[in-house]
């Protein structure tokens, strides 16, 4: 998954008011990828629970907390200039020092050392250990709040426990109209260049039964569509044998349930049944989000893909026939160690076969300990960022030709939000995951509507209604 944090899942600000004065207060920053939108929802309802409401404003909250991500070395970087930021904001403001916490993967690779750093931070809580923050960070403030006792030292909760499984309650943190669900966390594969096996653990499914009760308080508070999350989602398999494509027959057959959608697939789990349930089962929507990395065969092998370029292709050709109007996003890495202008070409051609819809793409980043990490990272960073701005330009080309030629077709969309301009105008989403701006006379989030598109600005369509 992307751990650029997909606009569309930037948390919307609070719909009330300041919680009332008095009480205590947390401030909640999230990089990352939507798993780590979820557990930011996780973290707000326990916090919520013990007594601290939501607060919009890092230089008056009692507890700053930052969910952070390890994918690559950037994005740790952000963090860390993040914390030295707001800690030297509130310094300007005249306030005191907030009880300062990183939680998520970084928390879960650095552990104790982020308490012992220059600048230590008071909490370091790892992905698995969320339903201790509320003892820790009252026993932080109380601390805080007795100058004659001993100087508060950083806590440190780390370390993977398979049983736990959170559900996490939106409202406190919502992002768009489809509904964030987590149902399975960790990953068992190894691809050599990733710390996501290290930092969120071996996989662990959640219940299918604890999936269809979330929907269903989902569904009881007004909801209409889910997003299913996990590293892996596509190798989903319940003790009793329960896959992912079966998974999604049950959650189809939920009552009032108009819409699931899905990621991060792994193109080695996408069976071809798995494509026919998508395809057969109108409410699973005809998005597939299935990074491809690389295309050429050598540099897959490297990265222990488990799949050939011609595997990934059949399989697009596959899906193409199962699943009416099925459109593809991905991500790629450029410049893995022993990437040649050849291994590069090859994942130009990959994008030109495919015809994605969206492609993130990254520079590869050598992360310690993953076994990647024992290949000379060669490509140099200059020839990275060509082959990385090849990518987008590519991929900019691609999409211009995709995006043309839908000039004309009428979709059901669903409305999402309030567009920032023009006025009046409204952020659609449909099934396809394609966004549409669009006039509505009357617009309100999860109404679908039908549009014809009338032309396309960046990423977005143009539509108007039928
Ligand atoms: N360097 C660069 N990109 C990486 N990704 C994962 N690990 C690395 C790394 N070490 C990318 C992959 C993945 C996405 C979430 O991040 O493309 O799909
Ligand atoms: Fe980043 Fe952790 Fe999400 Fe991976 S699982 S993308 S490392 S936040």
């Amino acid at each position: 998954m992307s751990d650029a944090l997909v606009p569309d899942l930037v948390p919307r600000p609070l719909p009330d008011p300041a919680p009332a004065a008095g009480g205590r207060t947390v401030y909640l920053e999230t990089y990352g990828c939507q798993m780590n939108v979820y557990d930011s929802q996780v973290i707000l309802g326990l916090l919520a629970d013990a007594g601290l409401a939501r607060s919009e404003d890092p230089l008056t909250a009692d507890v700053v907390l930052i969910n952070t991500c390890s994918v690559r070395e950037h994005a740790e970087h952000k963090v860390i200039s993040r914390v030295g930021e707001l800690r030297h904001a509130r310094a300007q403001a005249g306030r005191p020092p907030a009880v300062l916490g990183i939680c998520g993967c970084m928390a879960e690779r650095l552990q104790a050392e982020l308490t012992r750093q220059r600048h230590p931070v008071d909490l370091v809580v790892g992905v698995d250990r969320y339903q201790e923050l509320p003892d820790l960070v009252t026993d932080q403030l109380s601390r805080r709040a007795d100058p004659g006792g001993p100087a508060p030292r950083g806590a440190v909760a780390v370390g993977h426990d398979p049983d736990v499984h959170y559900v996490a309650p939106p409202e406190l943190y919502p992002t768009n109209n489809s509904h964030l669900v987590t149902i399975h966390k960790g990953c068992d594969y190894r691809c050599t260049y990733c710390i996501v096996p290290y930092t969120r653990g071996p996989q662990s499914e959640k219940d299918p039964g604890a999936i269809e009760a979330e929907i269903a308080g989902i569904l009881a508070r007004g909801g209409r569509e889910v997003t299913l999350l996990g590293q892996n989602v596509t190798a989903y398999r319940w003790r009793d044998g329960l896959d992912f494509a079966g998974l999604l027959r049950r959650l189809a057959a939920i009552p009032g349930l108009d819409r699931i959608r899905f990621l991060t697939g792994h193109p080695r789990d996408m069976h071809p049944h798995l494509m026919e349930t998508i395809g057969a089962e109108p409410t699973v929507c005809p998005w597939l989000h299935v990074p491809p990395q690389s295309g050429s065969d050598r540099i897959l092998r490297r990265m222990k893909r488990r799949y050939t370029s011609a595997e990934y292709l059949d399989m697009v050709a596959h899906a193409r026939r199962a699943i009416p109007d099925v459109t593809f996003s991905g991500d790629v890495i450029v410049g893995f160690p022993g990437e040649t202008a050849a291994d590069f070409q090859a994942t130009l051609d990959l994008l030109r076969a495919v015809r994605f819809d969206t492609i993130f793409a990254f520079k590869y980043s050598e992360r310690p300990g993953v076994p990647a990490a024992r290949l000379a990272d060669d490509v140099p960073l200059a020839e990275k960022k060509r082959r990385l701005a090849d990518v987008l330009a590519t991929q900019d080309d691609i999409w211009a030709d995709i995006a043309a030629a839908q000039v004309g077709a009428v979709w059901e969309a669903v409305v999402e939000e309030p567009a920032r301009r023009p006025a009046g105008h409204w952020r659609l989403r449909t099934p396809a995951n394609r966004k549409v701006v669009a006039p509505l006379s009357a617009g309100a989030p999860g109404q679908v509507h039908r549009v014809r598109i009338t032309g396309w600005r960046n990423t977005a369509f143009l539509g108007e209604p039928v």
